[in-house]
Order: C-alpha cells, then sequence, then structure tokens
C-alpha cells in the first residue's frame, strides 16, 4: 500500500496551509490547516496540551477519502497545527480514515481508535453495486502527540464482532473511555435489522483486543434512521448520551435540521451497565451543529466541540482554499434534569475593550456608540418595561452594513427567539432560518453573542439553549443595532475578543 500518502499529505498541507494567512480564518475556531474538515475526532488532553483531530482532505475544500489533521492547544482557544496524523494507507483502511476519540495508556503512549474504511470508496451505502461499498472495521494507531503508527493487530474490530443483523457497511464512530477499574469501554454506531441505529457496546483490558458486550441502545426509528458520533458520560451524577442521528424528522420547535443533534440524560446502571434515558432534547437549535464530541479536562470540566455545519445544507462560496470550523468549545452541565452549555471561560481571557451600557428604554431603533464588531463577545439583557404591555417584538441586528445583517428576534408573547441570516450574504437557497422555543417564560431574556468572522453561536439564558450558525457575509459589515416595536429596555456589555 501506498505509505507515501501521509508524506504526500503533510507534504501539501505545509505548503497549501502556509499560503493562507490567519485573517482569512476565524480567528478562535479551529478550522482545517487547508482543504476540508469535518467531524472532531480525537479531542483529549495529552502531554499537557488540548489535542483535537479533525476529518480532513487536506487537497480540496471538499469531502473525499478522509485523513485525520491535528492541532494542540493550551486554552481552545488558539490552535497550533500538526503534520497530518492519519492517511488511508493501508490495505484495511485505504477507503478512508472515518472519526474516532483518543485516550492515555497507563505507559503514556496516546491511543487513537477510528474507522477504516476496507475499500476505496466507489460507492457509498444504498448504492446499486453494494459490493462497491466498504465495510466499516475499528483500528488503532499509537503514539507520542505528534507521531503516530498503525497497530499490527488492526483491524481491532471486524463484521465478525457484529450482533446478529449489524450491518458492517454502517459501523462506525468508536468512542472509548477508561473506567474506575482502570479497563475500557468503546461505544460504536452501528445500523441494526430495522435498518436504523444502535450503539454497540465493547470492553477490552489494553485498548487494543475488544470484546462485543452488548447493545448498549438501540434507536428503534424513534430519533431519526442511523445514529452517528456518540458519545456517553456521567456528569454531575447522571448518565449522558450524545449522539448525531442522519434523517430525523421535526418535533415541535427542535430537530428541524435532517441530519441533527440530540441529547438523552438518564439513569446508568454501573454494574449492569444500562442505560435508561428519562429526558430528550436538542443540543443546539441553530442551524449548523453536528457529530458533537467532549472530554474530560484534567480539572474536570466536561468539554464539548462539534463540527459546526449543516451536513446537508453547505454555505461554501466555493472560493476559500479552506472549509470547515469547529465550534467553539462549550462547558457542559445538567441543571434541572437538562443539559446546558456555556463557552470555555477560557474566553474571558480573550476579552478587551468592554463597553457597558445599563438601563436603556428604548423603542424603534437604537445604536450604541461603540458597540459594533465581527470578533465580539456581547451580553445583552432585554426586559420588559411593562408586564401587561410587553412590547410585541425585539430585534438584535449585526454583521451589518448598508447591504448585509443578520438578526435574532425575540417575541415575548410566544416566547420564540428567531435566528435569521437571509441577507448575510449567501446567494443559494439554503437553510437561512430557525426559531427556538424559549424555555424559561420570562419578562427578562438574556442573550449571550459569540461573534467570529464566519460564525454566529447564541447562548441563550446563561446556556440553558444554544443557536449556531455560520455566516460569510463580508467582514466590513460589523455594524450592529437594537430595534423594539413597543418599549424594552436593555443592559449590553461587549468585549472585543482579540487572539
Ligand atoms: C459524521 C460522519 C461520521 C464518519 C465521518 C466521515 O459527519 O459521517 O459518521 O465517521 O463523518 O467523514
Amino acid at each position: 500500500m501506498e505509505t507515501d500518502r501521509l508524506l504526500n499529505a503533510r507534504e501539501f498541507e505545509k505548503q497549501a496551509g502556509d499560503r493562507i494567512g490567519p485573517e482569512e480564518k476565524p480567528a478562535f475556531h479551529l478550522s482545517p490547516r487547508c482543504g476540508w474538515l469535518n467531524d472532531p475526532n480525537g479531542f483529549s488532553f495529552y502531554n499537557g496540551k488540548y489535542h483535537l483531530f479533525y476529518q480532513y482532505y487536506p487537497y480540496d475544500s471538499r469531502w473525499n477519502s478522509m485523513h485525520w489533521g491535528h492541532a494542540v492547544s493550551e486554552d481552545l482557544l488558539h490552535w497550533e497545527y500538526l503534520p497530518c496524523a492519519l492517511a488511508p494507507d493501508q490495505e484495511y483502511d485505504k477507503g478512508g480514515v472515518f472519526s474516532g476519540s483518543a485516550l492515555t495508556l497507563p505507559d503514556g503512549r496516546h491511543l487513537l481508535i477510528y474507522t477504516g474504511l476496507d475499500r476505496e470508496l466507489t460507492g457509498m451505502p444504498g448504492a446499486e453495486d453494494m459490493d462497491a461499498v466498504p465495510n466499516q472495521i475499528q483500528c488503532v494507531a499509537l503514539g507520542d502527540g505528534t507521531e503516530y503508527e498503525k497497530y499490527e493487530g488492526n483491524p481491532v474490530l471486524t463484521a465478525r464482532d457484529l450482533p446478529t443483523g449489524g450491518d458492517p457497511v454502517d459501523f462506525r464512530d468508536p468512542r472509548i473511555w477508561r473506567t474506575e477499574e482502570g479497563d475500557y469501554r468503546m461505544l460504536c454506531a452501528n445500523r441494526n435489522e430495522d435498518g436504523t441505529g444502535q450503539l454497540l457496546l465493547y470492553k477490552s483490558e489494553d485498548g487494543l483486543s475488544w470484546q462485543f458486550v452488548k447493545v448498549f441502545y438501540k434507536n428503534h426509528g424513534r430519533y431519526g434512521l442511523m445514529w452517528e458520533c456518540p458519545d456517553f458520560f456521567l456528569l454531575d451524577g447522571r448518565g449522558v448520551l450524545l449522539v448525531s442521528p442522519m434523517d430525523m424528522l421535526p418535533e415541535g420547535f427542535e430537530f428541524h435540521n435532517g441530519n441533527g443533534n440530540l441529547c438523552l440524560i438518564g439513569s446508568f446502571d454501573r454494574q449492569t451497565e444500562t442505560f435508561t434515558p428519562e429526558s430528550a432534547q436538542a443540543v443546539d437549535s441553530g442551524i449548523d451543529f453536528y457529530a458533537s464530541q467532549t472530554m474530560l479536562a484534567p480539572d474536570g470540566r466536561r468539554i464539548m466541540v462539534a463540527w459546526m455545519q449543516n451536513p446537508d445544507c453547505s454555505t461554501y462560496r466555493g472560493a476559500l482554499p479552506w472549509y470547515g470550523q469547529m465550534t467553539i468549545p462549550r462547558e457542559l452541565e445538567i441543571r434541572d434534569g437538562r443539559l446546558w452549555q456555556r463557552p470555555v471561560r477560557e474566553l474571558e481571557s480573550l476579552r478587551s475593550g468592554h463597553i457597558s451600557v445599563r438601563g436603556i428604554t428604548f423603542s424603534g431603533e437604537c445604536a450604541l456608540a461603540g458597540v459594533s464588531g465581527r470578533r465580539i463577545d456581547l451580553e445583552v439583557t432585554i426586559r420588559v418595561t411593562d408586564p401587561l404591555n410587553p412590547y410585541h417584538k425585539f430585534i438584535l441586528r449585526f454583521a451589518r452594513n448598508d447591504r448585509y445583517y443578520t438578526q435574532l428576534s425575540f417575541r415575548p408573547r410566544e416566547n420564540v427567539l428567531k435566528l435569521d441570516r437571509k441577507f448575510s450574504g449567501t446567494r443559494r437557497a439554503v437553510i437561512n432560518q430557525r426559531r427556538c422555543l424559549v424555555r424559561r417564560p420570562m419578562t427578562e431574556l438574556k442573550l449571550r453573542v459569540i461573534l467570529d468572522r464566519y460564525s454566529v453561536e447564541v447562548f441563550i439564558n446563561d446556556g440553558e439553549q444554544v443557536m449556531t450558525a455560520l455566516l460569510y457575509t463580508d467582514q466590513d459589515a460589523e455594524g450592529i443595532m437594537f430595534y423594539a416595536d413597543g418599549e424594552a429596555c436593555i443592559d449590553v456589555d461587549k468585549y472585543d475578543l482579540i487572539g
């Protein structure tokens, strides 16, 4: 097999990556060194640094034969690229190295586990010639944080390790963790005989040799069809399952993205390793969020990143030498039985140029001196001044100039917050709007809006709900304006985010 594929990728990315200036990329969101990025992989803390790998095709800004790109950071915001970590260079993974996860072995080695495609990608599931469709197998690579060697015992899991009815063509995204007893568990996504997703649990003493334990959870078609990128952990005493279901049906205001995101929270019986979900929610209610992965930071925080992209709907403009971004890493917690998120606290160290305005009561338009910018952290609290006669609608417009804007609008009577990027500069009939039913019926709404060059992430009421979207608006559109139909009162704190 061509072992040069890794060297080629490394040569290519060095040259192509160096041609892309830092100002052409997001300032504090990870994007690929060059070419294409999708899912976060191997998110872990190793030898004093956060490591974040990513699904990567260095040669073009579109999805193709997958590699693992690699970056490290000390604060989860400034990322330094390391050489491409994995390429599809073995007989058993020549069709691509798909998503997976990482951990540190007791002997200090960094273990990566990924899905290999055992044939070149000429056919995809559902293709007429199913012989051309690769099987998906699980493989290991071991390394020192920069160089990784594929394990000589690969693949570590194949079709033989599937339970009856498990489809070898959809068997991917291994998520591993170490138990308190010091052995290992893995969850893998798989399609079962009813055509929808199930999660398989495997165990291992050493991270290399794996045995099937049981079907951990079956979707039964309740949330979408096939499931991708599972993640399971305990948080604040609860079991939390994060997963990316494909082909979801919308329910109320949730799950409108087709290929979406889901969080199940419930009890976990350690003896029997049984997870019993008690509630379900969308992780993100915006447009661009998929394939999340978490890690446990050394200080005990559970931190999540996701691919900041709707897999069905690309806003790609065709001109960028790179495409794809991660969300800002987010700290997770369980409150009132639900998943809450907020940007990692490290973000506060990027803040400068604080502008604070309190108690502005207005109706109609309102602009505030100094409140503008495209790399900002903006906190806005909106209050109803007369509960018997609340304002009808509040609007926050940003990334704005004479031609463009993106807006958040809130109607207190309906408690609906809408994100709309129709006028963000897109020239395609892609999804431009999402609405979110704000859970807390309040006469006060708190928004924290994180803007980077090409994205917005809106944390609602301290992170109880989140809406994420990409926007490729020209960078000189940096105006911000408030508008109220009726009388509203706002407090505003704005910070520039300077890398
Ligand atoms: C999710 C996904 C994974 C797969 C990877 C391939 O976006 O489809 O299931 O491992 O992307 O790039």
